[in-house]
């Protein structure tokens, strides 16, 4: 019953999840695992299975089969509340912010829905409103702020709950070049404060770059999983995700 978590079972771990939607097999046998300070990157083209992946490790949707495990503990049957409690956080690929509340209150509700006070969840809110340099918004209703910044209120979001995973889908996508900078930086901070980071994004150089290891998906199914120096030397992937002339380029 107490079972001693040791470090080497510190890890998010999906297995052998697969899901099927009506015909359509969205997710078949996935297997992978990452650690705190790590950067995973989760890649592959539109309709690929990474928000549907993202949707079982948070508790929102359901595997078929397989399972999904924090720190060795299953959570697979867990509902997304119970699972930001054992440490999951995300971000949805389409806002989910509540656009009559404030930045502010988006923040102070999502802390005290996982169990914080009203008074420590004030406390994160306003800690992660300094770093997030969202001041100037703070009292703003979410409805209406710029791209840029309701990107980043997603992610702050996110860490309210005091994640020890935090699943990025798609949170650079629209963002300018500057934006694009100023995202890697918070996401390493990210990193180097210890979380593990699950990062979706179809910018190639952005997830080269900053991810520790990447895994490829293609129609629901691993192409390959590597290193950033391995991924970006296969021939599999520049065939089957980018087109036989494609380049890694791709935005
Ligand atoms: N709730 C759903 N009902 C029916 N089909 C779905 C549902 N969610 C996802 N799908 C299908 O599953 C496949 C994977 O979708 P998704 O996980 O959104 O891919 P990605 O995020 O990689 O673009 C797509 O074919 C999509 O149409
Ligand atoms: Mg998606």
């Amino acid at each position: 019953m107490n079972e001693t978590v040791t470090p080497r079972s510190r890890a998010l771990r999906v297995a052998g999840v697969s899901r099927a939607f009506a015909g359509v097999q969205a997710l078949q046998d996935v297997n992978f695992s990452f650690e705190p300070g790590q950067i995973f990157g989760l890649i592959g083209p539109n309709g690929a299975g990474k928000s549907t992946l993202v949707n079982i490790i948070s508790g929102y949707d359901r595997p078929d089969t397989g399972s999904v495990s924090v720190d060795g503990t299953d959570v697979t049957a867990s509902r997304p509340y119970q699972r930001a409690r054992n440490g999951i956080a995300r971000t949805f690929q389409h806002g989910h912010l509540f656009s009559g509340l404030s930045v502010k209150e988006n923040l102070i509700v999502t802390g005290m829905g996982t169990g914080k006070s009203r008074k420590q969840a004030i406390a994160k809110a306003d800690a992660l409103i300094e770093q997030y340099g969202l001041a100037s918004r703070a009292d703003h209703p979410c409805a209406g702020l710029p791209h840029g910044i309701e990107r980043l209120v997603g992610v702050a979001r996110a860490l309210c709950t005091d994640p020890k995973y935090i699943l990025l889908d798609e949170p650079a996508a629209g963002l300018n070049e500057g934006e694009i900078g100023e995202f890697t930086a918070n996401i390493q901070a990210l990193q180097a404060g210890g979380l593990g980071v699950l990062l979706i994004d179809h910018n190639v150089k952005l997830i080269l770059n900053v991810c520790d290891r990447i895994h490829v998906l293609v129609e629901g199914k691993t192409l390959l999983e590597g290193t950033p120096t391995e991924v970006r030397g296969s021939e599999a992937l520049a065939e089957a995700y980018l087109g036989k002339s494609g380049s890694v380029h791709r935005g």
